[in-house]
């Protein structure tokens, strides 16, 4: 990664754990980064909790004063009114969340979501001051017909097409690497992330390129982020199962300490 974006890690819990446990995780992921005297404005760290757990989150990172941020994993594309079931951005930004998910695969997968819908998300997100992470990701079939930077390449084009200027964060997650054990190899991760830079300078301009983070996501460990962070064009990763064990995922936000980085 480019020194002058911050890396950043992220953990995306899914449908897990109840408020009462999503306390007990934040916490224990805090004392164990500040065992490890982990420097929050080295390596950015943020949880990404099930929307009933956000408003215990936010109390005890207040209380107990933590650097971690958190955000949702979802969120309205509407302001506020008769849309049952759906979250507004004003009331994520009211809860301090600093960042919102868009566009996951498993939400296109099981909620139909659209590039257009993820845009109009993404351009929510903004409106409110909340960061978007916008996700894209090709499946294997995908894959195999189109190589794979074409199809995350096109879905990052359609949706920012419908967001306004201001920052977000992508995350590259190969729909056949999510859950699987089996991540892209860095080099993989490295093309996609490229094209997906060369985008951002096509659709924006060089400046938001070279600003914006772009993190990988897929069967993410310990054990395999290292070879991910090597990489010029990755600058994170939006980490699932993994994010779940506070001392896992604390390993991998201390990648930099491993052998061999
Ligand atoms: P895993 O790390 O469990 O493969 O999940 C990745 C993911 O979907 C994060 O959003």
């Amino acid at each position: 990664m480019v020194e002058q974006r911050v890396p950043f890690i992220a953990g995306n819990w899914k449908m897990q754990q109840d408020h009462l446990q999503a306390i007990a995780l934040v916490q224990k992921l805090a004392w164990t980064l500040k065992d490890a005297d982990h420097d929050f404005e080295a390596v950015e760290v943020s949880v990404f909790p099930p929307f009933t757990d956000l408003r215990s989150v936010q109390t005890i990172v207040d209380a107990d004063k933590y650097s971690i941020r958190y955000g949702s994993q979802d969120i309205s594309e509407h302001d506020a009114g008769a849309f049952t079931g759906e979250i507004s951005g004003a009331f994520l930004a009211k809860l301090g969340a600093s960042y919102a998910i868009v566009g996951h695969s498993e939400r296109r997968e099981h909620h139909g979501e659209t590039d257009a819908t993820i845009g109009r998300k993404a351009a929510a997100a903004v409106r409110h001051g909340v960061v978007p992470v916008i996700c894209v990701g090709e499946t294997a079939e995908d894959l195999e017909q189109h190589g794979a930077s074409a199809v995350p390449v096109q879905q990052l084009r359609d949706i920012l097409a419908e967001v306004p200027a201001g920052d977000f964060v992508v995350a590259y997650e190969p729909v056949w690497a999510i859950g699987s054990g089996k991540a892209a190899t860095p080099e993989q991760a490295q093309q996609v992330a490229e094209a997906l830079r060369k985008t951002i300078a096509e659709v924006r301009d060089d400046e938001a390129a070279e600003s914006t983070r772009i993190l990988y996501g897929g069967s993410v460990k310990s054990a395999n982020i290292a070879g991910f962070m090597r990489e010029p064009d990755i600058d994170g990763a939006l980490v699932g199962g993994a994010s779940l064990d506070a001392n896992e995922f604390a390993g991998i936000v201390r990648y930099r300490s491993h052998v061999g980085v």
